[in-house]
């Protein structure tokens, strides 16, 4: 074998152990559903992107019915206004795939008759890779976290939805959880301790809120458990758990549950908004491993199921 062609393999296998060491993902858009025209309008690959992580290297797979569907990448515009007239690229065999090779926003549609405007739309976006080394974790100032972002506070097809939702922001003391309950409906926002959030027992409540948006400072550390009392909605996975820590980064083992809770008056503020709800992925800590992306898959399956059976 000559010199060169060795040097060449070499560099090869070396590009390809390093490729490797980035955990990359397949993302099935839509899961189960696929890419169709949604039965939930826009919101339902709103809300599946909303519980994915893109990041550089990551796979995006079409899932559709050839001749009936198709993909294009499209400029912001272009999905804006649902203009399929000169897209960046167009694939009209399944499964098309694209590999999200950059960072930042992309745009697709569905160019067939209505279909986008019908919902069949998609904007993502990607950030650096997967398991890039976090950041020691900055000192930083309370945080307000919109529980579910643009998902809200209410039953979401999955026991895991909130789960995966919470996976990766920190939480700590000083830090404010708003729950936007839909308008108009019964629901609610209990805290409660870990046996009645582990069997969704209602009738044991420690406090419940019920005037929307309910904001939360989380004044204590330790374990919190929120579920819904409304119904079978717990059953139904509107149920979250979250771990706070002290400011003063102690480890958070030795902590008790504390049902300690300083309810804000339902008051809207300034700060709740989806926005300031952004907790970074990359300072997420390592500490939950490969079970990551099943988990979300199964939250976003299981929320398309829903979606389906209830449209
Ligand atoms: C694509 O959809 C078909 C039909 O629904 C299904 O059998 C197949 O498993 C899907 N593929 C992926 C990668 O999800
Ligand atoms: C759609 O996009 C094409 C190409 O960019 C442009 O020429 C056209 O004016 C757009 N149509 C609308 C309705 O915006
Ligand atoms: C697209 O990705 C899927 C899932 O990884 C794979 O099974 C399929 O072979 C890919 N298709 C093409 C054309 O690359
Ligand atoms: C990203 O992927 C596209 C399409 O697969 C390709 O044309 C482009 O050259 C790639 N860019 C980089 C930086 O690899
Ligand atoms: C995508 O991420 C960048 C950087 O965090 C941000 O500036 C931008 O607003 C985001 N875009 C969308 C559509 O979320
Ligand atoms: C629900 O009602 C509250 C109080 O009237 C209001 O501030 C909030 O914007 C409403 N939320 C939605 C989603 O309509
Ligand atoms: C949950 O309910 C089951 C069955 O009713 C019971 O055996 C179990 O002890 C309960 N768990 C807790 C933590 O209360
Ligand atoms: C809650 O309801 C269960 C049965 O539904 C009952 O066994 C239990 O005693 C009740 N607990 C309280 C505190 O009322
Ligand atoms: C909180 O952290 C402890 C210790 O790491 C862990 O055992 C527990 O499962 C966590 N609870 C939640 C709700 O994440
Ligand atoms: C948390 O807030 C509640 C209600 O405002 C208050 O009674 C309690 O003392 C606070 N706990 C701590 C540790 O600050």
């Amino acid at each position: 074998m000559g010199k060169e062609l060795s040097i060449a393999l070499l560099a090869i296998a070396v590009v390809g152990l390093l490729h490797s060491t980035a955990a990359m993902e397949t993302h099935v858009v839509g899961d189960k559903i696929g890419w169709v025209v949604p039965p939930g309008g826009q919101y339902t690959y709103e809300s599946w992107a909303t519980m994915h992580h893109f990041a550089v290297g990551d796979l995006l797979v079409f899932n559709f019915t050839n001749g009936d569907q198709d993909v294009a990448r499209v400029t912001k515009e272009a999905f804006d206004n649902c203009n399929s007239t000169d897209p960046i690229t167009l694939k009209t065999t399944s499964p098309a795939n694209f590999t999200l090779n950059t960072t930042g926003e992309y745009y697709f549609i569905g160019t067939k008759d209505k279909h986008c405007e019908l919902g069949q739309k998609l904007a993502i976006n990607v950030t650096a890779e997967h398991g890039s080394p976090a950041p020691s974790p900055a000192p930083r100032g309370p945080v307000t976290y919109v529980v579910g972002d643009k998902l809200g506070w209410l039953v979401p097809g999955g026991e895991q939805a909130y789960a995966a939702w919470a996976y990766g922001k920190t939480f700590i003391v000083g830090d404010t959880l708003v729950f936007n309950i839909v308008n108009g409906t019964q629901d609610d926002v209990a805290l409660v301790t870990k046996p009645a959030y582990e069997n969704c027992t209602t009738n044991s409540t420690i406090a419940v809120y019920k005037n929307s948006p309910v904001s939360i400072l989380l004044n204590t550390s330790g374990e919190h458990f929120f579920i819904s009392t409304y119904d079978r909605h717990c059953l139904l996975g509107q149920k979250l758990a979250i771990n706070v820590t002290s400011s003063t980064a102690q480890p958070p083992s030795a902590k008790t549950p504390s049902g300690s809770m300083a309810p804000s008056s339902p008051t809207p503020h300034g700060t709740s908004g989806p926005g300031a709800a952004h907790a970074p992925f990359s300072s997420a800590p390592s500490r939950i491993g490969s079970g990551y992306f099943t988990f979300l898959l199964i939250a976003v399956a299981a929320f398309f199921y829903w979606s389906l059976v209830t449209s």
